[in-house]
């Protein structure tokens, strides 16, 4: 139930959404080159409207699978496959808890902003974790937990409990109150072009589930499993965004 309102939410949130190419494919370029992809076997898992499996196939990666539970976000995805003529990628319906794909099966699994939105993100984490080969490599970004977490999940867990059809209004309302604190902090600008604040604060405040992390415990849960951490960025999400920490991190081979 609680993913169908994850998938419904993202259906109404997300599909008109499409971040922005170049910002996006600067902040990919953090973490893969051309060579690392090129004919690789990649797994977007929650590719929502569907960029960085975009990116991944226009880079050369040899076949690009982008999943996710929101049918309207596909839609988007499959529309901007044909844009750019791609015929190494597909969009797939599918939930990252249950993958329908082999052991071992991706050479690059890529999960930005995703486990945390599922009822057990450690469990979507593990079944990532089974879908990528020996030597793959894993991209995670997440939700940051800070001090001022408890603050946004009361605000959270207050606002999805009004009526659905006055989210829209309240966001906007939530938008023209924070637009000067935004325009202060200029952070806005040179962050999530092509999303208005309205959005943002839609996607923040709104969405069924939510859940946030330190950097150790992920560290900690991929080191367990043997991975070896490539990469980490401490509060770095796309765009500048201080909401997200990513991990690249390498399963071993043995
Ligand atoms: C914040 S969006 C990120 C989309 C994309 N990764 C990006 O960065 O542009 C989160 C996405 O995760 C998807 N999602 C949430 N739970 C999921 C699940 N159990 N299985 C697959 N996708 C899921 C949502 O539908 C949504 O499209």
């Amino acid at each position: 139930m609680n993913k169908e309102r994850v998938g419904h939410f993202y259906d109404v949130v997300w599909t008109e959404y499409i971040p922005e190419y170049e910002a996006t494919e600067k902040h990919w370029e953090i973490f893969y080159s051309r060579e690392e992809v090129m004919g690789k076997s990649v797994l977007d898992a929650g590719c929502g409207t569907g960029i960085f499996s975009i990116i991944f196939s226009n880079k050369g990666a040899g076949k690009v699978t982008g999943i996710d539970i929101s049918e309207g976000s596909l839609e988007t995805a499959r529309s901007l496959k044909e844009k750019f003529r791609l015929h190494n990628t597909e969009f797939q319906k599918q939930d990252m808890l249950h993958l329908p794909f082999e052991n071992e099966s991706f050479d690059i699994v890529w999960a930005w902003g995703t486990v945390h939105h599922t009822t057990d993100p450690f469990k979507a984490i593990e079944e990532l974790i089974r879908v990528l080969k020996r030597d793959g490599s894993l991209l995670l970004a997440v939700y940051t937990k800070t001090k001022l977490t408890f603050i946004h999940e009361i605000i959270r867990k207050t606002l999805v409990r009004t009526p659905k059809k006055i989210w829209t209004l309240l966001s906007k309302i939530f938008a023209f109150f924070l637009a000067p604190v935004v325009f202060f902090f200029k952070k806005r600008e040179k962050s999530r072009k092509g999303e208005k604040l309205e959005e943002l604060i839609l996607d923040w405040y709104f969405v069924p589930i939510r859940h946030y992390y330190t950097p150790d415990e992920i560290r900690t849960f991929l080191q367990e499993r043997g991975f070896v951490i490539e990469k980490f960025l401490p509060a770095s999400g796309r765009f500048n965004s201080t909401s997200n920490f990513i991990f690249k991190a390498r399963k071993q081979s043995s």
